[in-house]
């Protein structure tokens, strides 16, 4: 299925795959990107063939603008990252979910009814564990445990350590950064919205993304920018904690399919759907293993593991995504020694 399609973000890191894999299945693209300085140092590169609007996601009229004529929309304009401080919260606040709210009223009064909305899988915070008793929601680990080295979260109960499960979409949802509390409070105002507007919203809860055209190493970029970019330099690796956090890495071009998927998804559902998908690559590893698979590929120092750790990091975050596979009928297909791989001598965002 086609038609006109609008990608918010669809200048970025995740958003320009999106517009790239859409127009190969058929699809007249419109981007609606703010070409924010603080994420494009140089100006992107565009298809040919994409109609460009530059603007706030946040400016009611820039966005009435961007609607005209689209059928679908893909929201991916956000600020990622865990951030440095709280000092970024009304940054995330005003870029995520005041973003999200000018989105869906302009979506009302153009009668747009089809969303497919970028999650994340930090609304699960620590997501599943196992403890003898069997299933068990984590309190926050404990400074003093951090700083003790004991990084498995414990059992609020008992202070027995626990065993990390694989959520899926019905888990509890328990943001743990101010990132994370504006991905879910956009999935929640596009919930409202469905059930006011009689709208369809599909919301991928996207696992670890990485591959080309990754943002490079700033408090907002995520880990596997980071190393690449110190083993570049010459530096070491820093592995934080003890390396075994559990993460998916999950591709960029898996992601972008994903949402072609779930785009096709919105035409099918009645009125006021919403339903969230786990969009990871079902295979789970841990962050000294991405460092040590970046620094065998460029060659240099190994990394190290330093244990220190930062405030609102989850321990691990693995997911099932059964529920994509079932209903959107998508899988991700790189596997992670061959993404990696890539990913090693690949470009990146500057
Ligand atoms: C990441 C994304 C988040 C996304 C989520 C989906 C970023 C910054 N975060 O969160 O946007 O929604 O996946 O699951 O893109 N670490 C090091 N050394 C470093 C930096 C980080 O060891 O130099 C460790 C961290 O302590 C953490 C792990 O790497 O344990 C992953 O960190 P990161 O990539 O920042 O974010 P996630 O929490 O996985």
């Amino acid at each position: 299925m086609t038609g006109s399609l609008l990608v918010t973000g669809g200048a970025g890191f995740i958003g320009s795959r999106i517009v790239a894999a859409a127009l190969e299945s058929g699809w007249r693209v419109r981007i609606l990107d703010s070409f924010r300085d603080d994420v494009h140092a140089s100006p992107p590169s565009i298809p040919d063939g994409v109609d460009v609007i530059e603007g706030d996601v946040a400016d009611a009229v820039v966005v009435d603008r961007a609607l005209d004529g689209i059928d679908v929309v893909s929201h991916q304009a956000a600020k990622v990252g865990l951030g440095v401080n709280l000092d970024d919260a009304p940054d995330y606040v005003a870029s995520n979910d005041l973003g999200t709210a000018v989105v869906l009223a302009a979506m009302g009064r153009a009668g747009n009814r089809r969303l497919v909305l970028a999650s994340s899988m930090v609304v699960y915070g620590e997501g599943l564990y196992l403890g003898s008793s069997g299933e068990v929601r984590p309190a926050p680990r404990s400074a003093a445990d951090l700083a003790a080295g004991v990084f498995e979260p414990r059992d609020p109960g008992t202070g027995e350590l626990l065993r990390p499960g694989f959520v899926t979409e019905d888990a509890a949802l328990d943001p743990r950064s101010v990132y994370a509390a504006t991905k879910l409070a956009q999935e929640h105002l596009a919930g409202v919205w469905a059930h006011a507007a009689g709208g369809r919203v599909a919301a991928l809860r996207y696992h670890n993304v990485y591959g080309p055209g990754m943002p490079r190493d700033t408090p907002y970029a995520g880990v596997a920018a980071i190393f690449r970019s110190a083993i570049e330099r010459g530096d070491v690796p820093r592995v934080f904690e003890d390396g075994g956090q559990r993460r998916d890495f999950v591709h960029v071009d898996d992601v972008a399919r994903a949402n072609l998927a779930a785009l096709d998804w919105t035409a099918e559902q009645p009125e006021a759907t919403v339903r969230a998908f786990n969009v990871g690559s079902g295979t789970v590893t841990t962050i000294l293993e991405v460092a040590q698979a970046l620094a065998d590929t460029i060659g240099g120092s190994a990394p190290i593991v330093t244990g220190d750790y930062r405030a609102g990091d989850v321990r691990h975050i693995t997911a099932s995504s059964d529920r994509a596979a079932r209903e959107l009928g998508w899988t991700a297909s790189v596997p992670f020694a061959d993404g990696m791989r890539d990913f090693a001598t690949a470009p990146l965002r500057a």
